[in-house]
């Protein structure tokens, strides 16, 4: 008996080894850590219970049966991350290069359909040289069996990829339909051809990094959502991520102890929109200010920062916020800016997360640019998302809400449950000089007259009681009391229920 107890524990000492201790020292030399290490770091200690550690592969080809490493280059399991339960893959760049080969792909199906059955996030850890090329299209099968449980998942369950190597080819497309992607900088790429193939093609010239590293693709491309200095900042800020979400669709958002009064007054906010409606004024000093201990977990920092996008606290509960940024393109509405916002509204109505709106949005941006990329299709997703979305919605408009982008922004005619205004919003179709110009043509030549229409347009319209009367807004409020009127009004809206008519899905415009 003792000795398979102990032929247990050598086997399992030779799994954990993956690709050898040579491999796993050249994968240390790049600064990277190994498939195990960093389940380690990422779920709570001793948490971790493995699938499959013996499962290998059933290639005959290339003398691949002389080589049939344990594991099969994925780490897979579950675990949790401060005690709540998620499943996890992490591929092993030690054992061919951590390619992709169909017992590969079965594992990682395996605790995807588990995930999905019991209702707990999916972990990706992605460190691949993609289809395992002795495989031909038995890999290429494995992956869509991947993409097809990304799709079911998706709704269903978070799904969060972490990319901590080269993802190439179809590789990046699983990553791709999941929730949120976290690259590493410097040691991750993520690209449809490499750049070689990228130089026979089409003969630019372009390094990895350029083409597909974390800078690409959070400033660039806004296919990852967060770039991060090295694999252990990366898991832990992936820890922080997973503390804000639900663990599936049908469970509300965990509520965490709090230490913030939810009645906390703030009177710096009364000036914190200046004189000038021109100044720019950071609307990040405002999420902070609301947030429970100024907590604010923000998602895609780097791209369209014209919107900001992320998660807070109020009263312990998730609440996504989206908000316009003055800062930046004095916080217009653009094709980036509308397809960020959308994607994040549509998570969060996913998953039952309330969301708060903060607007201060002079328009669309007008030009052709913007009409050639298709900013109408593009707006509309934010348009959409909001109109579409069951969770509890409260909106507050600190200064401009102007023409269609007042629409947009989760205005009560797209069920917003609470809005409010701060007495500093201007609620109109334009500003008060553009407007003018049109209804006032006939003037243009006398500037006297142009500065009385525009005073006048400015005094009746420059401020939210027109909307107000009309119910359009249900309270102006006053800014130091921000955090707890939005309290309160989240508090209300726990049991809210709306349900949308049945259809199969709606036709979003893409
Ligand atoms: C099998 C692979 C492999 C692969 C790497 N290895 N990629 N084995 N299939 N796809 C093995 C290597 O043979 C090597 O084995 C070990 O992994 C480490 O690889 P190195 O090349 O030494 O490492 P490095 O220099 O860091 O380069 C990493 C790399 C490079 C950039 C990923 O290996 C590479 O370009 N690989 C091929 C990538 C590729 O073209 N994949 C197919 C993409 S198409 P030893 O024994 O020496 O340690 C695709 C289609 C998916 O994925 C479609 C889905 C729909």
């Amino acid at each position: 008996m003792k000795d398979i107890l102990q032929q247990l524990e050598d086997r399992r000492a030779v799994a954990r080894l993956g690709g050898g201790q040579r491999r796993i020292d050249s994968q240390h030399a790049k600064g990277k850590l190994t498939a195990r290490e960093r389940i380690e770091l990422l779920l709570d200690e001793d948490s971790f219970e493995e699938f499959d550690m013996f499962k290998a592969h059933r290639c005959t080809d290339f003398g691949m049966e002389k080589q049939k490493p344990a594991g099969d280059g994925v780490v897979t399991g579950w675990g949790t991350i401060n005690g709540r339960m998620v499943y996890v893959f992490s591929q092993d760049f030690t054992v061919f290069g951590g390619s992709l080969s169909e017992t590969h792909a079965e594992k990682i199906c395996k605790i995807m359909d588990m995930a999905v059955q019991n209702g707990a996030p999916v972990i990706g850890i992605n460190d691949s040289g993609g289809a395992r090329i002795q495989e031909g299209v038995a890999s290429l099968a494995g992956y869509a069996e991947v993409f097809q449980r990304n799709i079911m998942a998706s709704g269903v369950v978070p799904q969060i990829s972490v990319i901590m190597g080269p993802c190439a080819g179809g590789a990046v497309y699983s990553p791709a339909m999941t929730d949120f992607i976290f690259m590493v900088k410097d040691s991750s790429y993520m690209f449809v051809t490499g750049p070689d193939v990228v130089k026979t093609v089409t003969n630019e010239v372009v390094t990895a990094e350029e083409l597909g590293g974390a800078s690409t693709h959070t400033k660039k491309s806004s296919v990852a959502d967060g770039a991060f200095e090295n694999d252990v900042e990366a898991l832990a800020e992936v820890r922080r991520l997973v503390d804000f979400l639900p663990l599936n669709n049908k469970e509300k958002p965990p509520v965490r102890p709090f230490f913030d009064e939810p009645g906390r007054i703030d009177d710096s906010l009364d000036t914190l929109i200046p004189d000038n409606a021109n100044t720019p004024y950071d609307m990040k000093e405002l999420i902070t200010k609301m947030a429970d201990e100024g907590d604010f977990y923000e998602i895609q920092e780097d791209y369209a920062k014209n919107i900001i996008t992320g998660f807070m606290r109020l009263e312990g509960q998730t609440v996504g916020v989206v908000a316009n940024q003055p800062m930046v393109l004095a916080g217009c509405l653009d094709i980036d800016s509308s397809r960020k916002a959308a994607r994040f509204v549509r998570f969060c109505d996913c998953f039952e997360i309330p969301i708060l709106t903060l607007v201060d949005v002079p328009g669309f941006l007008p030009g052709t640019s913007q009409e050639y990329g298709g900013v109408i299709k593009h707006g509309a997703k934010l348009l959409f998302a909001y109109g579409e979305a069951t969770v509890p919605k409260v909106t507050v408009i600190t200064r401009k809400a102007y023409g269609g982008a007042y629409d947009v922004m989760a205005s009560k005619h797209l069920r917003g449950d609470f809005n409010y205004a701060w007495p500093t919003a201007e609620i109109a179709v334009m500003g008060a000089k553009g407007a003018t110009e049109i209804i006032h043509r006939a003037d243009l030549g006398d500037a006297e007259k142009i500065a009385q229409h525009t005073q006048d347009y400015e005094d009746r319209f420059a401020n939210p009681f027109v909307a107000a009367e009309r119910g359009f807004i249900d309270e102006v409020i006053m800014p130091h009391s921000t955090r707890r009127r939005v309290s309160r009004a989240f508090a209300s809206l726990r049991n809210k229920s709306v349900k949308n008519p049945w259809k199969k899905h709606d036709n979003i415009p893409l």
